[in-house]
């Protein structure tokens, strides 16, 4: 099968490019015509330390091959650096990709203000930080995509992670609004949950399992998020060993009260039900339903209003 998907004359950034899944779309971005930036602090899994070589092997690996990148060893909490690397290498800057990560799992009873703040950092900070230096540029040019990568963790929570899934769910809350803002500039944000072997993986998988998981099955996901025939934003994806998912909120239908006499605790109780069937929901693209619900409560028609 011929690769329709192409990146000639695209300028792509993908952070913690040196391991795993930022190798991975790395060298397929690569493949597949785009100058990439690889970034890659080189450190180690639960942050700390740093290895310029990192980055530098796969530059060596992409172009070895007639592809065309450059190394960059800033960590993503100075953005403004990794995409200045961009710029002056390359000139521009269409796409991002957020996936520089690190752990330090501990269960919150035992959880650091270190552990939770470098976690905040490297994952929500990091990712601010990388996308908010490219926003301009992309505004400017009308185009760009962005990649968050989340985890499950985030979606569902996990024993152990609770400074990672804080983290990895406010990426997709940072997307979603991302995507409302970028899309009328030609900017599209989505999120993206993996699961594959990787240095944060190998001591909590087994091996069969890690066998199987490969990052590449995760890669053409970022692959068509990325490429200019995608058209859709603000969406959140489940990826790995060969699925590919999207995920959606549901809304019940809900227990309505009228507002001007309020209500108590127990008739909250006594319409417990209702809040809680999911019988004739509905899957809200965005705040309007929340909005309109409310005003028709309160004789208000809140969906004019500024969200
Ligand atoms: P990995 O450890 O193989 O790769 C992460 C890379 O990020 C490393 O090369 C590391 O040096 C780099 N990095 C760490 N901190 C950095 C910083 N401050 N600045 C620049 N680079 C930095 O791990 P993996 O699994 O490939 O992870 C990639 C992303 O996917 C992470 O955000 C991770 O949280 C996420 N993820 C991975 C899952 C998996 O099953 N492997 C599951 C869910 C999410």
């Amino acid at each position: 099968m011929t690769d329709t998907l192409n990146f000639e004359g695209r300028v792509v950034i993908v952070t913690g490019a040196g391991n795993g899944l930022g190798k991975s779309h790395a060298l397929e971005f690569a493949r597949r015509g785009a100058k990439v930036v690889i970034n890659d602090l080189g450190g180690a899994t639960s942050g700390g330390g740093r290895d310029s070589a990192v980055a530098q092997k796969v530059v060596d690996e992409i172009k070895a091959a007639g592809g065309e990148a450059v190394a960059n060893g800033d960590s993503v909490e100075d953005g403004e650096k990794i995409v200045q690397c961009a710029l002056d290498t390359f000139g521009q800057v269409d796409v991002v990709v957020n996936n520089a990560g690190i752990l330090r799992d501990a269960t919150f009873h035992k959880m650091t203000q270190e552990d939770w703040e470098l976690i905040q950092k490297v994952h929500l900070g990091g990712s601010f930080a990388v996308t908010r230096a490219a926003w301009p540029h992309m505004r400017e040019a009308g185009y760009g995509r962005v990649i968050m990568t989340a985890s499950g963790a985030g979606v569902y929570g996990n024993f152990g992670q609770a400074n990672y899934s804080a983290a990895k769910l406010g990426l997709h809350g940072l997307a979603q609004t991302l995507a409302i803002e970028g899309a009328g500039k030609g900017i599209f944000v989505n999120t993206i949950a993996p699961i594959a072997a990787s240095r944060l993986t190998e001591s909590v998988m087994p091996p069969a399992m890690l066998e199987g998981l490969k990052p590449e099955l995760v890669t053409p996901l970022a692959i068509k998020l990325c490429h200019e025939s995608n058209t859709d934003t603000g969406q959140l994806f489940e990826v790995g060993g060969g699925w590919v998912s999207r995920l959606r909120w549901e809304q019940t239908q809900g227990a309505r009260f009228n507002p001007a006499q309020g209500f108590s605790a127990e008739q909250l109780a006594d319409e417990w039900d209702t809040v809680q069937s999911f019988e004739g929901a509905g899957h809200p693209k965005d705040m309007m339903n929340t909005l309109k619900v409310v005003g028709e409560l309160i004789g208000v028609d809140l969906s004019l209003s500024k969200q």
